[in-house]
């Protein structure tokens, strides 16, 4: 890291700590000035149904001696010129020498790549469109195959977006362990099913060893052109026709997409499938109101930079190890799930952009759950606990739901509640009933959870991550921590690779896989 960069760090180190308690007696307009809402609106540059989120920052330690110490390391760390070289796609992946694209899919980015991914997208419009006007015959369920990024993204997407029905049944599988096919395969008719197979790469494991499983399924059940009914969505089009999948039905992406920044390309296709193009297009919409707020705001208005400002904030100065994430709302159970990728494989490194040991910690671990189950089983640590973990809320004003409004009324109430009080804490009569308090937390209310405003969170994910990478000095788009792991297995089936230690082959013997 260069002097000027850890100077700035000295200064946020050194900036005094107050107590949230304080930092809201000391400023009546706190709650104001710490939150922002970032929205989108009919009539608004083709954003689609109006609507946002409001990004409440106040229940953390930010106050105005850390946000200028803050942007004063955003500057030492070139932020703004970083942020620029993100968007005009430059080769911002030094380690794999490559741009990272996922922004131009929604439309923003050098004019080259906003062009490629609008013609990549026409291409799974117009097969979208003929799937769902019965070119491929009648497709009731799609069996959508892929792992991590190519699979996350549209689980959770379809998740929260096709409560009210499908127009086609979605069965996203992920796992190498045969039941999760065998219980896709239990919920299809083989007549009627399309398998997507979904894998950046194209040799992944998991993903190619399901995908011969659904061809072998549908051969076995009398379909006529299994490999007919296959449909590859991958950024290495010449494996996918190599595998059998006919030219006209591979929906390529842009190798500079990466896979937990993938859901925008043709990944998202079983999304469109299954909530619709209108949705799948809202979803974008909703991204790029936030890549714009991203580009056009500066400092601490900058609402994902000030997001990453806590984040680092928590991690580097208090020494957090964990950000707990609840998602009130069940539309999106998988969004802690997918943000654990999206951070963890992000920015869980350990060395700097130019290859240096990293100076402090980098990526907490990123966990969280759904309110209200939550609350019952894992707040105790967060509120008594001795461990200090920032906690982010996520809910929606609209109800998911069409019951007696007492559910919708009760669940906010809850979540609301929890951040308060973890800020509050309480005297109790002995210890063990007292509560600490001034654990921080940040909330972000949504107007409503559809397509648009899902884009949005995960833009702001997306953005925030960025953010922390760049204050890191880390490159937030290689994910090498996977490969040794694949590497020793793949050996193991082959039966060959460097000799294994003890335990692992006496782990290997008890298995029956020596
Ligand atoms: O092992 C990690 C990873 O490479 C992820 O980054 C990626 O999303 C996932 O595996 C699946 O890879 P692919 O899309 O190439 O099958």
């Amino acid at each position: 890291m260069s002097e000027a960069v850890l100077t700035a760090w000295e200064a946020v180190r050194r900036v005094e700590r107050r107590t949230l308690d304080a930092l809201f007696a000391s400023d009546p307009e706190r709650a104001t000035r710490l939150s922002g809402r970032i929205a989108w609106g009919e009539g608004d540059a083709g954003h689609g149904t109006a609507g946002g989120l409001l990004c409440d920052w106040s229940k953390t330690h930010l106050d105005d001696a850390l946000l200028a110490a803050f942007e004063r390391l955003a500057e030492a760390c070139g932020f703004a010129s970083r942020r620029a070289a993100l968007l005009d796609g430059e080769r911002v992946n030094v380690t794999e020498n490559r741009a990272a694209t996922h922004i131009a899919q929604r439309g923003i980015g050098a004019a080259a790549d906003v062009e490629e991914a609008e013609a990549l997208r026409e291409r799974m419009r117009l097969l979208v469109e003929a799937v769902h006007g019965g070119a491929l015959g009648e497709v009731r369920h799609l069996i959508h195959i892929g792992i991590g990024g190519s699979a996350l993204g549209p689980a959770l997407a379809i998740g929260a977006l096709t409560t009210d029905g499908a127009l086609v049944n979605t069965h996203v599988v992920s796992n190498i362990d045969g039941l999760a096919l065998e219980r896709a395969f239990g919920a299809c008719d083989p007549a009627t099913t399309l398998i997507a197979v979904a894998s950046k790469t194209f040799t992944t494991i998991e993903t190619m060893t399901n995908a011969r499983s659904a061809l072998r399924w549908l051969e076995e059940s009398g379909v006529a052109d299994p490999y007919g009914r296959v449909i590859a969505l991958t950024a290495d089009p010449d494996k996918a026709v190599a595998f059998g999948v006919d030219e006209t039905r591979v929906l390529p992406f842009p190798a500079s997409v990466g896979g937990r920044y993938s859901l925008w390309s043709s990944i998202g296709f079983p999304v469109a499938l299954a909530a619709g193009w209108e949705a799948f297009t809202a979803l974008l919409a909703g991204a790029r109101a936030v890549d714009e707020h991203f580009r056009d705001t500066e400092g601490r208005a900058n609402l994902p930079l000030r997001a990453a400002f806590a984040d680092q904030y928590y991690t580097r100065v208090r020494g957090c190890q964990t950000r707990a994430v609840f998602a009130y709302d069940e539309r999106l159970a998988l969004f802690p799930a997918y943000l654990q990728q999206l951070e963890m494989e992000s920015n869980g490194k350990g060395v700097t952009f130019d290859q240096q040991p990293v100076d402090g910690p980098t990526a907490p671990v990123t966990w969280g759950g759904l309110g209200t189950d939550a609350q019952h089983a894992v707040f105790q640590l967060l509120h008594q606990g001795t461990q200090l973990a920032p906690v982010d809320f996520i809910a929606a004003v609209a109800p998911g739901d069409a019951l007696d409004p007492a559910h919708h009324r009760i669940l906010l109430q809850n979540c609301l509640a929890q951040g308060a009080a973890l800020m509050a804490g309480a005297k109790g009569e002995d210890p063990a009933r007292a509560y600490p308090g001034d654990r921080p937390s940040a909330t972000i209310l949504c107007d409503d959870i559809d397509a648009a405003t899902l884009g949005a969170l995960i833009a702001f994910h997306e953005h925030r991550t960025f953010c922390n990478a760049v204050l890191m000095q880390i490159n937030p788009f290689d994910q090498f921590g996977v490969e040794l792991g694949k590497r020793i297995a793949t050996a193991m089936d082959k039966g060959g690779g460097e000799p294994l230690d003890a335990g692992t082959r006496m782990l290997l013997e008890a298995a029956g896989l020596d």
